[in-house]
């Protein structure tokens, strides 16, 4: 499993303003009762598929271009449904229907509302289309072209609101990793499904993007601070993963709880290569919790909230791995506190002002975390890095970095360790975080 690559960012500002939590009510487009027109109303060269970027325009105008030719959205989402692999997904998954016609993968693949829902030019085809993410356009179609159109009145109209960090890490984990109603499993990953990983701001970099966050993007939708979205990000993936856990309908598998959830190589590597820590926080011979995401927010909460509230989390999240694994405590106790206080910890990132010592801060404390053997587990190395590239990313943007090409040569060298997850190294990855500390920390 490869992991993408840190792409170039277009200029965010760590620009202070008030911050509404408007989105907490939004609806999700996949449950929007509005009609869905299709790319083709989206697309022409006046609208949104210009060949190159208007210049008097406050939006590129080419999103259309951007999204056909390389957004893997429009590019494989759906046509890989018709590959040699999904067909072998659905064969072994014992699928009556063909996977480009069943909904269990079109749900995610492509955008799949109900028929009732499908305007005239509706093509499943366009796969996850402008609709899938920016919401059903029957509803406010017109009105966003007319003159004096507003973001508000288009998101009162039913446009999903994308600039919202929270409804956004809703809208893309809901297909990157799932939700109560589309999911990959371990059985569709013993099928065939290929893994999931996902960094909300990281991926919304590799996408690429088809916009650009610059002044006036500022002035009609609001502030957008990275470092908060990558936050977010994390607290939200971390909420979903609990949710399964908790969602009796998704929690067991026979005799088994559902395995995505757990760190996978855990079961699967061999006898021969004994792995076991007493730094993993549980004992010996028992299956951990893919926390990656929690352990991402040890870092953060310590800056977003007091003192003794981010210890507390601290000490509830480790019990939380303790109590899954049967190493003491209850474990639904543990699961329903954790869920609970992951929606204050959402509020506290988002009425906080990340600034440049918080920065610094995160970026010390993932690194001090695995160089004391933290990131043990692939999927917590994983997140670092894609973390500690952002947290990079940002300071090299604002001039805080003293050596950005040796911090570039040290990020370099955190990717290779991860590159392949079947054959992470744990030492390899504290190596190559040891010299990280030498060339950017000191
Ligand atoms: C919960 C959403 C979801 C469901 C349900 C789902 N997928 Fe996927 N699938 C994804 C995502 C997201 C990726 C991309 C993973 C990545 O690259 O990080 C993916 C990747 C894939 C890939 C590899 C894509 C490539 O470009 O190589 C195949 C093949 C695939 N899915 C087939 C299927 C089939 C067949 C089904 C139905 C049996 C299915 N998927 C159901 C979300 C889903
Ligand atoms: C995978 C999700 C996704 C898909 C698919 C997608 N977008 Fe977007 N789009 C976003 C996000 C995220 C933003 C940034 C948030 C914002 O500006 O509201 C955005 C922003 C935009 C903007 C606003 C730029 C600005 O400066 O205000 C336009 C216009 C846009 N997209 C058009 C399109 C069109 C047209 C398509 C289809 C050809 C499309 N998008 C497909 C996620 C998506
Ligand atoms: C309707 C489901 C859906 C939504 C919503 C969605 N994605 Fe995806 N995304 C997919 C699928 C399916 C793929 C796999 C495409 C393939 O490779 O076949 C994918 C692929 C990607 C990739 C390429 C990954 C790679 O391995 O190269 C990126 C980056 C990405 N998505 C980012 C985002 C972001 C950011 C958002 C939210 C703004 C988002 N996606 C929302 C379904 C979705
Ligand atoms: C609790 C142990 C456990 C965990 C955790 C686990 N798996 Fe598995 N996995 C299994 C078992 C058992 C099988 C069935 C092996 C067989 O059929 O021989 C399996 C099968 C698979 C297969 C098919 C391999 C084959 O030989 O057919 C894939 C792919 C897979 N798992 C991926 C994953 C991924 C990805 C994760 C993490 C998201 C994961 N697994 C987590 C135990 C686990």
């Amino acid at each position: 499993m490869r992991l993408p690559r840190h792409a170039p960012r277009t200029a965010a500002l760590l620009a202070a303003a008030t911050f509404a939590l408007a989105s907490f009510a939004q609806v999700l487009p996949q449950h929007s009762k509005s009609t869905s027109l299709g790319v083709v109303t989206c697309a022409s060269s006046l609208c949104h598929g210009a060949v190159s970027p208007w210049k008097d325009s406050d939006i590129l105008q080419n999103e259309y271009v951007t999204w056909s030719r390389v957004d893997k959205h429009a590019t494989r989402a759906y046509a890989v449904l018709s590959s040699e692999r999904s067909r072998a997904i659905a064969k072994n998954l014992g699928m009556k229907e063909p996977p480009d016609r069943a909904r269990l993968c079109l749900d995610c693949h492509a955008f799949d509302p109900p028929p009732a829902l499908r305007g005239a030019r509706f093509k499943l085809e366009d796969g996850v289309s402008c609709e899938a993410c920016h919401g059903p356009a029957g509803d406010w179609i017109e009105r966003h072209a007319a003159a004096g159109a507003t973001h508000a009145d288009n998101v009162a109209h039913g446009l999903y609101p994308l600039d919202d960090p929270v409804a956004q890490a809703k809208l893309c984990l809901s297909c990157h990793f799932g939700d109560s109603e589309r999911f990959v499993t371990h059985r569709m990953m013993g099928a065939g499904h290929p893994r999931m990983s996902f960094e909300l701001d990281t991926f919304a970099a590799t996408q690429p993007a088809h916009y650009v966050i610059d002044a006036d993007w500022h002035r009609r939708k609001g502030e957008w601070d990275p470092v908060r979205v990558w936050a977010i990000g994390q607290a939200l993936a971390a909420e979903r993963i609990l949710d399964v856990l908790l969602d009796p309908r998704r929690s067991r598998d026979g005799l088994f709880p559902e395995l995505v959830v757990f760190d996978c190589n855990a079961c699967h590597h061999p006898m021969s290569d004994a792995r076991w820590t007493p730094r993993l926080g549980t004992s010996p011979g028992h299956i951990r919790l893919n926390d990656a995401n929690l352990l991402m927010l040890r870092a953060i909460v310590r800056r977003v909230m007091d003192g003794d509230a981010a210890e507390g989390f601290v000490h509830r999240s480790l019990a939380l791995r303790r109590a899954v694994s049967g190493d003491g405590g209850d474990a639904g106790e543990a699961l329903r506190a954790m869920r609970e206080e992951l929606d204050g910890v959402v509020r506290a990132i988002s009425a906080h002002r990340f600034t440049p010592s918080d920065l610094r801060a995160m970026l010390a404390s993932l690194v001090e975390e695995g160089l004391a053997g933290g990131y043990h587990d692939y999927a917590g190395a994983e997140q670092a890095t894609m973390a500690i590239a952002s947290l990079l990313d940002y300071l090299a943007r604002h001039g805080l970095l003293r050596d950005v090409r040796a911090a570039n040569g040290a990020l370099d060298r955190l990717y290779a360790a991860v590159k392949d997850d079947e054959r992470y190294r744990p030492e390899r990855f504290r190596d190559a975080l040891g010299a990280l500390r030498t060339e950017v920390l000191r």
